[in-house]
């Protein structure tokens, strides 16, 4: 592989132990995906931030770091807010963990915010090349932003943080942006408006059917918010980091690409609506992606004066809930729980609940096999009512 100066210098060990280490890290990465170069990286969204998944060994690992990011680097979801876990019923033992790993991370540079929506901080321009680890981040960043980021593992997405590069190789390379699959959906008519959650179920489906290969979606035209619940719910049922919509995103705009010759898959927006199924709830959760600061306002005024009659939790990043402080206020006095820094599928909060309610593909994915919970899928209208009705029995 060939390396600029600076990259040689680190891997020789020129600027300290640990960015060697990093270093030998990306060059191994880059050899073994066929890498011939490094790329710089304008910031890197780091997962692995849950003492949950990482444990001991992960902290340990972060512990025995000893140098600071080079580019803006923020973190994923981690296992409890920040503030209030004790009213959560988060465990003191747990908590001091937890913050032992956000010490080890504060150390080493990296902003405190953990989300999954780091798009909502930091300025992405189109074409820029990123280290970016959560699935639907990446998904939204490659997709509907037009960045360059490969599916980061937490290791070589704190590895490329601290070196600022990573190995040119995958979605960082325009030639490996093409598509691999036509998915011609047929929306509206009788069936009515596609919401976000029609999205995400659309998303859930057209996962499993794409994998890893890159689609093209024609017969939509998604809103950004939309293409954030479709990406999510995509990488999450296949492993797709990046799709395109004819004449909406930006690289299907860009590139010419040839269709012809793909396969091509059929969804009728009646398949995409027997995803919404009916069924009893013992709980409601919002926020997977994490809300952004324009979600909150829509909750607020659809549960002012009112109160919930099952747990209703809404996610979201701590820099929202500071800034929409009047708005989480208002949900709040509704019995409703607004939390921070983590989700209800790296946090403990859904187990115990028999069937989640939820408006995202991706958590309709990720619940039954992370929580122990079943999931059922409503826009996030029916998710709202049904917090507010009585329970069953
Ligand atoms: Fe974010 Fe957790 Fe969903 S990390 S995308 S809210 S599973």
């Amino acid at each position: 592989m060939q390396l600029d100066t600076l990259e040689q210098a680190f891997l020789d060990g020129e600027h300290g132990e640990t960015r060697q280490r990093m270093m030998e890290l990306l060059v191994a990465l880059g050899k073994v995906f066929g890498a011939d170069r490094m790329v710089p990286i304008a910031s890197a969204q780091v997962s692995g931030a849950s003492y949950k998944t990482i444990g001991e060994w992960g902290l340990r690992w972060l512990q025995g770091l000893d140098a600071r990011v080079a580019v803006p680097t923020v973190l994923n979801p981690v296992g409890m807010p920040r503030e209030g876990w004790r009213e959560l019923g988060i465990s003191p033992e747990f908590a001091a963990r937890q913050n032992e790993v956000l010490e080890a991370y504060r150390r080493l540079g990296v902003r405190l915010e953990c989300t999954c929506t780091p798009y909502y901080l930091i300025r992405v321009q189109y074409g820029q090349h990123l280290a970016w680890a959560e699935s639907s981040a990446v998904a939204y960043a490659n997709s509907v932003l037009g960045a360059r980021t490969n599916r980061e593992g937490g290791p070589s997405a704190l590895a490329a943080a601290i070196v600022g590069r990573t190995p040119f190789y995958g979605l960082h390379d325009v030639k490996q942006r093409a598509p691999a699959l036509v998915l011609d959906v047929e929306a509206g008519g009788d069936a009515g408006p596609m919401t976000t959650a029609h999205y995400g179920a659309l998303g859930f489906l057209a996962g499993k059917h794409a994998g890893n290969r890159i689609p093209y979606f024609r017969g939509i035209r998604p809103t950004r918010e939309e293409m954030k619940a479709l990406g999510a719910a995509m990488a999450a049922t296949g492993a797709v980091a990046l799709f395109h919509v004819e004449g909406i995103t930006p690289d299907a705009r860009i590139f010419p690409y040839d269709l012809t010759g793909l396969e091509r898959m059929f969804l009728s927006q009646k398949e995409v609506a027997e995803v919404l199924k009916e069924g009893q709830v013992d709980a409601v959760a919002l926020g997977c992606p994490h809300c952004g600061p324009e979600d909150l306002p829509q909750i607020a005024s659809f549960l002012r004066g009112k109160t919930v009659k099952k747990p209703l939790f809404i996610f979201t990043a701590a820099w929202v809930l500071e800034k929409e402080s009047e708005t989480v206020a208002v949900i709040r006095r509704s019995g409703a729980q607004v939390v921070a820094d983590t989700c209800m599928v790296v946090s403990p909060l859904m187990e115990g609940y028999r069937t989640v309610m939820v408006d995202s593909g991706k958590a309709l994915a990720y619940v039954p096999s992370l929580c122990g919970a079943m999931a059922r899928l409503g826009t996030r209208e029916e998710c709202l009512r049904e917090a507010l009705a009585a329970p069953a029995g």
